[in-house]
């Protein structure tokens, strides 16, 4: 069984397992480089990492016209809930939940969470996704941190990490990241979008296949990477 990886741009990514699809902080109609118009994602289940608009600023709509489950942390799922979404699923920092389609445990991210209209957002997380027997970490919107260690020795198949520098890690600490995780596989997010954020990614990759022992896959927005 292949999980199929797809990169809409920035954060945003869509994961297929089986017949559910999971779309991570989508970020479509004001993102420059999104592949896809918000009106045309589809999703089963919305999960968002923090409250900053480019990671949450379609999910409201996409999650009311699909009728998705958000899931989120404790905070932001109650804003949902409060703009007349109830189909949300609370988690917080450190703990998991087994969904029909597997599990999801949020993970801690350095960063920060407040919401669009300037509520407060809790803090900001990162999801590991435990799908068919292969862990998938989407470290969303962080710096580094020493404690990816302990999400590496888990065993992560893949990792999905921002590289942009300025909001998130640049390419020297993700390389550092991707030491400390050591996954089979590491794809590169949040860069690009803005000329703020812009990183040469050809050289990020080859920094990693020749410093580390993970193989880097680069997408472009739209493009897919089956795992398996
Ligand atoms: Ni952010
Ligand atoms: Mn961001």
């Amino acid at each position: 069984m292949s999980i199929k990886v797809t990169w809409l741009g920035h954060a945003t990514m869509m994961i297929d397992v089986h017949k559910t699809r999971l779309l991570i902080d989508p970020y479509l109609a004001d993102n420059p480089k999104a592949a896809i118009r918000p009106e045309e994602a589809q999703a089963d289940y919305i999960l968002i990492s923090h409250g900053h608009s480019d990671h949450i600023a379609d999910a409201l709509a996409i999650a009311q016209r699909t009728g998705a489950m958000v899931i989120s942390n404790f905070e932001i799922a109650n804003w949902f809930n409060a703009h007349g979404h109830e189909n949300t699923h609370a988690q917080h920092l450190g703990g998991g939940f087994n969904y029909p389609f597997g599990r999801v445990k949020l993970t801690l991210a350095l960063h920060g969470s407040g919401l669009p209209d300037g509520s407060y957002g809790g803090n900001p997380c990162g999801f590991l996704l435990y799908l068919e027997g292969k862990k998938i970490y989407h470290a969303a919107d962080t710096g580094l941190f020493g404690d990816m260690r302990l999400i590496g020795e888990e065993g992560i198949d893949l990792a999905i990490l921002p590289i942009g520098d300025n909001y998130t890690m640049g390419p020297d600490d993700a390389l550092r990241a991707v030491r400390l995780i050591e996954p089979r596989v590491v794809i590169p997010i949040h860069y690009n979008t803005w000329d703020l954020i812009a990183q040469d990614v050809r050289a990020w990759q080859r920094r990693v296949e020749s410093e580390t022992q993970a193989r880097c896959v680069v997408l472009d927005p739209g493009q897919s990477y089956e795992l398996s």
